[in-house]
């Protein structure tokens, strides 16, 4: 995926977001601040005029969570400017989820089509969005962790379904170099064990009743600006910056279904 935002001094659009040192802001805002100073209001008048934009802001379903302490952490192999310009890819995900869920509030149902029609459109790309959300937002969560092994319960559980912890890294970068989008290792709760699946965009074989507790992202801008197109140096990167007390820590919510979890009861 591109970015789509384009840099307007120290403000950057981003579909219907502008990211700017003050944080992410809707375009509503920043229409109201604009007119609020306009109308050369005081800083009384535009507390009591900026109410209803924060009453707005409140009722979108998705916030952008805080990683940037991805960044000051220095990652080896995994530059600041390549973490701050993920994030802002993620953040982009989080107002077209907003857009689209706001969207589907007013939408014309009496048109409904499986050939076209705006609801379809929509619901195709609430996935999309949504799930551009949540992998990424799994995704940042697992890293950051240089130095930390798996161990315990998770330790055994990926033996019990591999071999061994290092037969598992191999599988999991050669699922990387496999696939386009993403790579999800995770509890599957049909059977009660470790699996892996692959995925070229967010939405498609996205997998059901299955807990992510490793997310592999292997879209290029995950790794263009420290490596160009060399995924295999930035698999390696990857691997020696998982955080793995937050894969043992998602295992550890699922750790009550032993043997999986009957979802169709
Ligand atoms: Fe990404």
């Amino acid at each position: 995926m591109s970015e789509t935002g384009k840099n307007k001094g120290s403000r950057e659009a981003i579909g219907n977001y502008e990211v700017s040192r003050d944080g992410l802001k809707t375009r509503r805002e920043v229409l109201m601040m604009g007119a609020v100073a306009a109308a050369g209001l005081g800083v009384a008048g535009m507390a009591a005029q900026a109410a209803p934009a924060v009453a707005q802001a409140s009722k979108e379903l998705y916030t952008a969570r805080d990683f940037s302490g991805l960044v000051a952490k220095k990652m080896e192999g995994l530059s600041a400017s390549q973490i701050e310009q993920h994030l802002k890819l993620y953040k982009g995900y989080v107002g077209k989820s907003n857009e689209i869920a706001a969207k589907l509030k007013e939408v014309d149902i009496t048109s409904a089509n499986a050939t076209y029609s705006p609801l379809r459109e929509l619901l195709m790309e609430q996935s999309f969005a949504v799930n551009g959300v949540i992998y990424h937002e799994l995704y940042f969560g697992n890293l950051g962790g240089a130095g930390t092994e798996p161990t315990g319960a998770l330790k055994s559980s990926l033996e019990e379904r591999f071999g061994s912890v290092g037969k598992f890294m191999d599988f999991l970068k050669a699922s990387g170099k496999s696939m386009r989008g993403w790579v999800v290792v995770g509890y599957n709760l049909r059977g009660g064990f470790i699996d892996t699946f692959g995925l070229d965009t967010h939405n498609i074989w996205s997998p059901a009743g299955f807990v992510p507790l490793l997310v592999l992202d292997v879209y290029e801008h995950a790794y263009m600006v420290d490596y160009g197109i060399d995924r295999a140096k930035y698999l390696d990167a990857f691997a020696g910056n998982i955080d793995w007390k937050v894969v043992a820590k998602r295992l550890s919510a699922v750790s009550k279904y032993p043997s999986g979890l009957d979802l169709t009861v």
